[in-house]
């Protein structure tokens, strides 16, 4: 209905950056969460605890933790992958105290994969393996007063396997949901799916977590990356099916290592122009979205690939 709010999961500074060569400063990143914050993001996915061997850009996730200015009214989720990246963070956390509205972040994703390569690839264990491992990871950080969201890779077509079945992401998604994700987010990692494939992946998630808290669609999220253009569309129609949590990256900034080719992530002014447009509201300045979508392009060297950004800059 008319009005009603779309949370945007900012995921720049994270998914935008983590697939960049050259390594780019912690200070600008620092300065795109200030910047994000500014625009009205509610959430602003900002590193990961990650191996730095996989993905170098991550490395430098605890000192942007650090020297970020405070804000315990807006999350600042980081990618933990296994016992080691949470230990990372609970050491960093433990600097702050009990009290919990000085952490710097209170929030951490969890990220899986509904195809055994991708799986692989990602996170060097089968689905299986990675299941056991995350449940491990979740009690832990729920017992530590942490927020645990979850992410399903490759719901519709892997790089290396071709077309997923979605019945496999409705079992995972049951599983995140069981081990505590507040929130499962249905990854089209690759870029290619079609508004019909995401619902399809969506209906069965809820279809199998059907009569537990996962059948209500409040529980999962949209993020898509726009290889082929299809982001948006797929975007707006996870949201007509009720989603209400929809992932987006400024200027379109992005791409997964272990996905040969992917672009970005569907671009913020673009999702933001679209759920405005339909009627939404996401607290997001559409212009202010755009300069920044334009400043960070710039900041790693790359053209802006938002074309709505780019239109909105030139009017
Ligand atoms: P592994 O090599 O099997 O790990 O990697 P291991 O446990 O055997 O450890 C090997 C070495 O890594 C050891 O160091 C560990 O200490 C270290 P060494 O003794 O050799 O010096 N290590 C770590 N260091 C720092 N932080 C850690 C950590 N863990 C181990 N957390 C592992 C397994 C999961 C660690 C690795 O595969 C990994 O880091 N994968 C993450 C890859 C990644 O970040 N991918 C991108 C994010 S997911 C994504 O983009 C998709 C998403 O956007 C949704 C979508 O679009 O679909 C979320
Ligand atoms: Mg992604």
């Amino acid at each position: 209905s008319k009005g009603e709010h779309v949370r945007i999961v900012e995921v720049s500074p994270r998914d935008g950056l983590q697939n960049e060569k050259g390594l780019i400063p912690a200070s600008t990143k620092v300065e795109l969460i200030h910047k994000l914050r500014k625009a009205g993001a509610e959430c602003i996915e900002s590193g990961s605890f990650v191996s730095p061997k996989w993905v170098p850009q991550m490395k430098d996730t605890a000192e942007i933790l650090r020297t970020m200015r405070p804000d315990s009214t807006i999350s600042h989720p980081v990618l933990v992958p296994n016992d080691k990246g949470l230990d990372l963070l609970l050491k960093l956390l433990e600097e702050y105290g009990s009290d919990k509205s000085a952490w710097p972040t209170d929030e951490i994703a969890l990220f899986t994969a509904a195809s055994e390569q991708f799986c692989k690839a990602n996170t060097n264990c089968s689905i299986q393996e990675s299941l056991q491992r995350l449940e491990k990871v979740s009690e832990r950080a729920l017992n530590a007063g942490l927020r645990v969201r979850g992410y399903i890779s490759v719901v519709a077509h892997c790089p290396y396997q071709g077309k997923v079945k979605p019945e496999a992401s409705g079992e995972i998604a049951e599983q995140l949901l069981q081990m505590g994700c507040y929130e499962v987010s249905l990854g089209d990692t690759v870029g290619s799916a079609s508004p019909s494939e995401m619902r399809e992946v969506l209906a069965k998630c809820l279809q199998k977590t059907s009569g537990k808290n996962g059948g209500d669609v409040s529980k999962y999220a949209a993020h898509c990356h726009d290889t082929m253009g299809t982001g948006l569309a797929n975007v707006l129609a996870l949201v007509r099916e009720g989603v209400r949590s929809v992932d987006a990256a400024v200027g379109g900034l992005g791409g997964c290592p272990y996905s040969p080719g992917a672009t970005g992530n569907i671009d913020t002014e673009s999702v933001v122009y679209g759920l405005h447009a339909e009627g939404y509201e996401t607290g997001i300045d559409l212009e202010e979205a755009a300069k920044i979508g334009q400043w960070i392009s710039d900041q790693v060297g790359k053209q802006n690939n938002s074309s709505a950004g780019r239109a909105i800059l030139a009017r």
